[in-house]
C-alpha cells in the first residue's frame, strides 16, 4: 500500500465508499475502520447539524474516517423542460398524494459554504470531494488542518486538473459503479470504460496515489484494481446489503432479488448520471428526463421518498454498481475483510 494510506494507519486496502442517501451510517465508517480500511461520513444531501453529529458519532468510537463532500458543480435546469418533466411525473406523485417537488426549480448548494467551515473549524483526518472541483483555496486550507483531501475523477483529463489543485489522491471511478458518477460533465454520459484501463489512463497523467472504484465486488476484481495502478479500492455496493448500511428495505430486497438482472445509467431521478437498477421508473423516464441537478433531485424526492416509505421498489432510486449480485446480507466487517482474501496468497 501507498504510505500515504499506511501513514494513516490503514492495514488493508479495501474502503467504504461514501453513499448519501441514508446507506453510509455512522456505524458502516465504523465498521470499515474496524476492519482495517476506511469508511466515509456522507455529507451529501445532510444539513450541517446532522453532519456534524454524524462526525461526533464516528469520532466517539475513536476510528480513523473521511468526510465526503458534494463540491457545488450546477446544471441548471432550463425552466420549460423542468416544468414539461413535472407534469410528466404528476401522474407518479398522485398514487402516493404527494406534490411534484414545487413549481420553480430548487437550484441549492447543499450547504457547501457551511460544511466546508465545519470541516475547517473541526477537523477531520481525510475529505474526499465529488461532482466538482473545490477551489485551490478550499484545498489547501483543509491541507492545512491536517486533513488528506481526495478528489473523485473519471478520466485522465479530470485527473490532470485535481492534480493542478494539490490533492493528495484521487478517487478513480468507473462508469461501473454504483450512484451518481462523479463526473465534472455531467451534461455527457460517462464513457463505459473499464477500471483497469481508466486506471491506467488516469496513472499516466498524474503522479498521485489512486483508490479504484467501481464495479468492484470481489477478491479477483479487488487484486485486478491493485494489480493495475489502484494503491487501494474503494466499494460501495457490495455494502448495500449489510447489517450497517441504511439502504432501505425496497432497496436491500431489489438488490437480491433474482428477477432484476441490469443496471442502467439514468438521470431521471435527479438530473446527473446515476447508475442503478433497471425498473419502472428508468424504463418510463431516462430518455425523456432533462439535464439538471440539484433541480431534478429535489423534484422527485417525494415520489421517491413515498414510494420507499410503501415498499414499492418501482420508483425509487435503486443505486446499484454492475457487481449488485454480488452484494450479502452480513457483517460489513466480514464484507471488507472478505474482499482481501486473495491478497495475502
Ligand atoms: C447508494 C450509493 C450512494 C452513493 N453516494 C455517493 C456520495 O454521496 N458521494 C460519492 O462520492 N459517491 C457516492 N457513491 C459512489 C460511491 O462512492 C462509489 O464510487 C461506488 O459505490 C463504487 O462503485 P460500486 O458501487 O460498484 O462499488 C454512491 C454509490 C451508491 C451505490
Amino acid at each position: 500500500m501507498h504510505s500515504v494510506l499506511t501513514g494513516l494507519g490503514l492495514t488493508s486496502p479495501v474502503l467504504a465508499a461514501p453513499m448519501a442517501g441514508g446507506a453510509s451510517t455512522p456505524a458502516l465508517v465504523i465498521a470499515a475502520a474496524k476492519a482495517g480500511g476506511l469508511g466515509f461520513v456522507a455529507a451529501g444531501y445532510k444539513t450541517p447539524d446532522l453532519l456534524a453529529e454524524q462526525i461526533g458519532q464516528v469520532r466517539a468510537a475513536g476510528v480513523l474516517f473521511g468526510v465526503n463532500v458534494f463540491a457545488p458543480n450546477p446544471v441548471p435546469v432550463d425552466p420549460a423542460l423542468y416544468r414539461a418533466y413535472a407534469d410528466l411525473l404528476r401522474a407518479e406523485a398522485d398514487r402516493y398524494g404527494v406534490e411534484v417537488g414545487g413549481g420553480t426549480p430548487t437550484e441549492d448548494d447543499d450547504h457547501w459554504h457551511e460544511k466546508i467551515d465545519l470541516l475547517l473549524t473541526d477537523p477531520v483526518p481525510v475529505v474526499s470531494f465529488t461532482f466538482g472541483l473545490p477551489d485551490a483555496r478550499t484545498v489547501a486550507a483543509l491541507r492545512a488542518a491536517g486533513t488528506l483531501v481526495v478528489q473523485t475523477v473519471t478520466s485522465a483529463e479530470e485527473a490532470r486538473a485535481a492534480a493542478e489543485l494539490g490533492v493528495d489522491l484521487l478517487a478513480v471511478q468507473a462508469s461501473a459503479a454504483g450512484g451518481h458518477s462523479g463526473t465534472l460533465t455531467p451534461e455527457r454520459v460517462p464513457p463505459e470504460t473499464p477500471l483497469p484501463q481508466l486506471l491506467g489512463e488516469v496513472g499516466a497523467a498524474v503522479r498521485l496515489p489512486l483508490i479504484g472504484a467501481g464495479g468492484i465486488a470481489t477478491p479477483t476484481a479487488v487484486g485486478t484494481a491493485l494489480a493495475t495502478g489502484a494503491a487501494a479500492v474503494s466499494v460501495g455496493t457490495v455494502l448495500l446489503r449489510s447489517d450497517e448500511s441504511g439502504a432501505s428495505t425496497p432497496h436491500r430486497d431489489a438488490l437480491a432479488d433474482t428477477r432484476r438482472r441490469c443496471t442502467v445509467i439514468t438521470r431521471a431521478f435527479t438530473g446527473r448520471p446515476a447508475r442503478g437498477l433497471r425498473n419502472e421508473f428508468t424504463d418510463r423516464y431516462t430518455a425523456q428526463a432533462p439535464l439538471g441537478y440539484p433541480a431534478l433531485h429535489h423534484l422527485t424526492s417525494p415520489i421517491r421518498k413515498a414510494a420507499a416509505a410503501k415498499g414499492d421498489a418501482e420508483r425509487v432510486n435503486l443505486w446499484a454498481g454492475t457487481g449488485y449480485h454480488n452484494a450479502t446480507a452480513e457483517p460489513a466487517t466480514r464484507i471488507l475483510t472478505g474482499l482481501t482474501r486473495r491478497l495475502w496468497l
